[in-house]
């Protein structure tokens, strides 16, 4: 497996009402995936979009589809977003009773698997999951909208947690995000994030194209 950094705008900053050519210009930029976030208004004191918007999303383009539920009960609905044509499918540990049933699930279902921590929740509760994930997910800001600050602790669980990933499953994804910029993406890609959420500070940015390229090199 490659060890290039990947990119995932997250259309959470997009403007909905254009979702189209928003997609488009993420491809046209360079984008590796499309980051997804669903949020139910529970879990998260935001609501989002559901299955159907991933549906519609999925016909707009061939890069993969990285969906991040923030929903509680997620056993709820993974098989509607994997329907929906979800590539990467990922569910926080704080949500639900029922982690690793829900992660057997999603790949039961054909789709990539991710766990997700929020930043009040340490790298030991994530551990035990990591050998049945394709994908591992530090959240570095707290989970709900987008434009917030980086909190600084985070480095150091993605370095732990990069450290766990490489004894046990290395071919798991470390993932990143929350207030991922160009200047800070240096920090968390030497602690050994691989692919780098961003919302704000790409679709935000004059030229998309630069932010990503300068994320990525
Ligand atoms: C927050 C979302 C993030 C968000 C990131 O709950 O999970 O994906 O869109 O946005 P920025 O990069 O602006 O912090
Ligand atoms: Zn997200």
């Amino acid at each position: 497996m490659s060890e290039n950094t990947i990119i995932a705008p997250s259309i959470l900053s997009a403007d909905f009402a254009k979702i189209g050519d928003e997609i488009k210009r993420m491809e046209i930029a360079g984008a590796d995936w499309i980051h997804c976030d669903v949020m139910d208004g529970i879990f998260v004191p935001n609501i989002t979009f559901g299955p159907k918007m991933i549906k519609d999303i999925r016909k707009l383009t061939n890069l993969p589809l990285d969906v991040h539920l923030m929903i509680v009960d997620p056993i709820r609905y993974v098989e509607q977003f994997a329907k929906s044509g979800a590539d990467y499918i990922s569910i926080h540990i704080e949500a639900t009773e029922k982690v690793e049933e829900t992660l057997k699930k999603i790949k039961d279902l054909g789709c990539k698997c991710g766990a997700v921590i929020s930043p009040q929740t340490p790298v030991s509760a994530l551990e035990k999951y990591v050998p049945m994930c394709d994908l591992a997910l530090i959240m570095s800001v707290h989970p709900g909208f987008g434009g917030q600050k980086f909190i600084e602790s985070s480095l150091h669980k993605v370095s732990e947690l990069n450290r766990i990933i490489k004894i046990v499953n290395p071919n798991c994804i470390l993932e990143i995000d929350g207030g991922i910029t160009e200047n800070n993406i240096e920090d968390v890609k030497r602690n050994g994030a691989r692919a780098i959420v961003a919302g704000s500070a790409i679709f935000g940015s004059k030229d998309p194209a630069s932010t990503i390229g300068k994320m990525r090199s």
